[in-house]
């Protein structure tokens, strides 16, 4: 898969800019604060239908704008796709597909893919349970739309369950909630650990091939086991804590180097090669799940590793389209020059 061109206004710091990208590598050069990261942002945004640095849509519109939009066109194997995203600061968003409107962020999945990684991807090895499932939910909603409907459908229920147990109702009246919460939520456990089943030898191999195999890693879903029968027995602590304790809003993955958690006790050096084998890996598993190479998207990656990661990388993602910001242009690939949220060069193209 192959982003051909992309046109974004009023998007953050970009007023107009429209970029004809090639297939191979492209990297965007320029100094701090000029727009770099929003061009990926904006690429993710037609990708998850989200932005990557927030979720709050208006603050993706250009200070000062009623709205932007983002449109981006790429090449399949199975043809064309366009897709536009208009963001309004007071209203919903609105998507199309090929010209054609669509009503939930769920049709945009899957349309066009892509892995993004940043230093900030750090944070799903190093930091809260959170950050592990946000990856586990961006991934999977873009590999299977019926996840990310049992998704919404699991945070719906949950979030009445919640409000439930805050008006200290009687608790006999959750079972409405529980069974409900219960169908959905073990959809999203069955699919979490069929993904991880196949992702964890892959990431595994990454890392050994990275390190040369010095170390070991393991990595290991920890998820509720019986959800029906934990759930209706913490109804009573529920109550008391006025929120739900148990199901897969509390999933987590446990990464191990050498028996130890990676996340107390891993080097810095250490948790930034799990998480780039994480990254490879889910290139790896996205091209042999759908059949098409995701787009690659890497902010900042080339200041923090070391040269022999950094060949690494590349050899790694020699048959994916990536887009890499930088602020010295490397050796490599099509360059642009950002410069105040505009491309300066190559010439601008219309
Ligand atoms: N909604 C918005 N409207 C206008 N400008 C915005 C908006 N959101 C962010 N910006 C501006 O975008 C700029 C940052 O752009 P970006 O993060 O793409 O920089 P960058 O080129 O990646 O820089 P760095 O090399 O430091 O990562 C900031 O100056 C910020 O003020
Ligand atoms: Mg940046």
């Amino acid at each position: 898969m192959q982003i051909t061109r992309l046109e974004l206004r009023n998007f953050r710091n970009h007023r107009h800019t429209t970029l004809n990208l090639a297939p191979g590598v492209n990297v965007l050069v320029g100094a701090n604060a000029q727009g770099k990261t929003n061009l990926l942002e904006a690429i993710y945004l037609a990708c998850v239908g989200r932005g990557w640095r927030t979720s709050r849509d208006r603050e993706m519109v250009q200070f000062g704008a009623d709205s932007a939009w983002v449109n981006v066109t790429a090449q399949k194997r199975c043809g064309t796709v366009e897709i536009a995203i208009h963001l309004g600061t007071g209203q919903k968003k609105a998507i199309a597909v090929n010209g054609i409107p669509i009503s939930k962020v769920a049709e945009l999945m899957g349309q066009i893919n892509c892995v993004f990684f940043s230093p900030d991807e750090l944070k799903m090895v190093k930091e809260a349970p959170a950050d592990r499932r946000r990856f586990l939910n961006i991934d999977l909603s873009q590999l299977d739309k019926t996840y990310f409907y049992a998704l919404t459908r699991y945070n719906k229920i949950l979030a009445e369950r919640n409000a439930y147990l805050k008006t200290n109702g009687d608790p006999r009246e959750l079972a409405i909630w529980d069974e409900q919460l219960v169908k959905v939520g073990d959809i999203i456990i069955a699919k979490r650990r069929a993904f991880l089943n196949q992702l964890t030898p892959l990431i595994i191999a990454q890392h050994h091939a990275l390190t040369g195999g010095q170390e070991n890693l393991t990595v290991q879903y920890e998820t509720v086991q019986n959800f029906a029968k934990n759930l209706a027995a913490a109804r009573a602590r529920d109550q008391q804590l006025r929120t739900t304790t148990v199901g897969p809003h509390r999933d987590d993955l446990a990464i191990k180097i050498n028996g130890q958690d990676v996340r107390l006790y891993g080097s810095q050096g250490q948790q930034r090669t799990v998480a780039l084998s994480i990254k490879l890996a889910e290139l790896t598993l996205f091209t042999k799940l759908t059949g098409e190479t995701p787009i690659l998207l890497l902010d900042d990656v080339f200041s923090e590793l070391d040269s022999n990661r950094q060949a690494r990388l590349l050899t790694t993602i020699a048959a994916a389209q990536t887009v890499i910001t930088a602020t010295e242009a490397p050796a490599v690939g099509e360059i642009f020059t950002i410069h105040h949220g505009q491309v300066v060069s190559p010439a601008p193209v219309s």
